[in-house]
């Protein structure tokens, strides 16, 4: 069995990942590593987690000797890294969180990776094993009004979150070029979907109105992001993994732009019919609040080369992916309690108070 190690499988894409390949590949064996964060939840793999060829190990990724010790045990010949820290705002007030796991935490796989495969410049890349490195189109900073991201775009973050993304993408090229590593990249944009903890936009949006609690918009909401359902995200790594070429990046994205005004507008039109209000009635919760600092006005990209090279496309308009989105969180309300009680109010107090 090839045993594959999947870092960060019990948080929201991760653990998207993590069910499609159980469900494409039965001959893996494979190995969900998760520190259980407050991100982290084993609920979210629970139609999975009595398959056969499915381990949970939990640790952290910073704990560079259990890294190489699980390493040295299992011998994994393909590692797919999505644990980090994932939040903007939660970068804003501890950036140093972020430095640790998300630069930190890579080169500690980078190297324990590099060690058992025996990676050095003098010897060929190895085309039996891969090191997939999940980041983030964060990392290319703001765009005007025009103009797309390609993966030859200049990297130039600008919150905390996104220049720790940047740093640990710069050392899995790093690995590539000094250790002939065997690399790939991919830089995706805003996911939403099920499983989704309720801090990012979507998610928290559709629990504030479901509640009839304030939607609080930053700034004068004329942001844009480039929305893609969390599956085609986790179908894109799976492509990119079996059929990508190494030491390359890839850019994937939804192709649907979305200005974050008309996108909650078009939220509280779904959430209105699907909880029988009348039109109208969830958009009076719109409440415009002080912006978030250093806000990239807009993110797109370009994903044509994953398209062209690799024939990736997203399966879902965005109108279906967010009407299953709003139907899944209203049917998963024990889900929502458990992650919203607690640590989670006062989040929500320091943020939005
Ligand atoms: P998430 O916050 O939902 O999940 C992160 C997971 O990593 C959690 O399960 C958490 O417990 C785990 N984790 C955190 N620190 C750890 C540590 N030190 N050791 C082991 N596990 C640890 O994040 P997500 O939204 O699923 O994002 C996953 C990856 O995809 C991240 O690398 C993120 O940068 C990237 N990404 C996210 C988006 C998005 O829209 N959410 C878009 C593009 C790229
Ligand atoms: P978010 O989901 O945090 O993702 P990212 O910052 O990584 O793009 O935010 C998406 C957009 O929504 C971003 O422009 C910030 C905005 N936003 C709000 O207006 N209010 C909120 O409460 C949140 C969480 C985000």
């Amino acid at each position: 069995m090839k045993k594959v190690l999947i870092t960060g499988g019990a948080g929201f894409i991760g653990s998207h990942v993590v069910r499609l390949f159980l469900n494409n590949y039965p001959d893996y064996e494979v190995y969900n590593l998760d520190k259980l964060t407050y991100a982290g939840n084993l609920e979210n793999l629970k139609d999975v987690e009595t398959k056969p060829n499915y381990k949970f190990v939990k640790g952290d990724i910073v704990d560079q000797d259990f890294i190489n010790k699980l390493f040295d045990e299992h011998q994994f010949l393909a590692v797919i890294h999505l644990a980090a820290e994932s939040h903007v705002d939660r970068s804003i007030t501890n950036p140093l969180e972020f430095v640790t796991t998300n630069v930190i935490g890579t080169v500690n796989l980078l190297n324990a990776a590099k060690r058992i495969w025996g990676c050095t410049k003098d010897k060929a890349v190895r085309e039996d094993r891969i090191f997939y490195h999940v980041s983030t189109d964060e990392v290319y900073g703001s765009l005007g009004d025009t103009g797309y991201f390609l993966e030859t775009t200049p990297y130039d973050p600008q919150s905390p979150y996104s220049a720790s993304k940047a740093s640990s993408d710069h050392f899995v090229r790093a690995y590539f070029n000094t250790y002939n590593l065997p690399v790939v990249i991919s830089n995706c944009s805003n996911n939403y979907g099920a499983n989704q903890f309720p801090e990012k936009l979507i998610p928290l949006f559709i629990n504030n109105i479901k509640n009839s609690k304030p939607l609080p918009v930053y700034g004068d909401g004329k942001y844009t992001r480039d929305w893609l359902w969390v599956v085609d995200h986790a179908r894109a790594i799976d492509v990119i993994m079996h059929k990508g070429k190494l030491g390359e990046t890839y850019n994937i994205g939804g192709f649907n732009e979305w200005q974050n005004i008309e996108l909650i507008k078009l939220m509280c039109r779904i959430m209105d019919k699907k909880l029988g209000r009348a039109e109208g009635e969830s958009e009076k919760l719109i409440t415009y609040v002080k912006d978030r600092p250093g806000h990239d006005r807009r993110y797109a990209i370009d994903a044509g080369k994953l398209n062209k090279e690799l024939g990736w496309k997203p399966s879902v308009t965005f109108e279906e992916g967010l009407e299953k989105t709003v139907e899944w969180y209203l049917e998963s309300e024990q889900w929502l309690k458990s992650v919203t009680s607690g640590e989670y109010q006062k989040y929500y107090q320091q943020q939005y108070a």
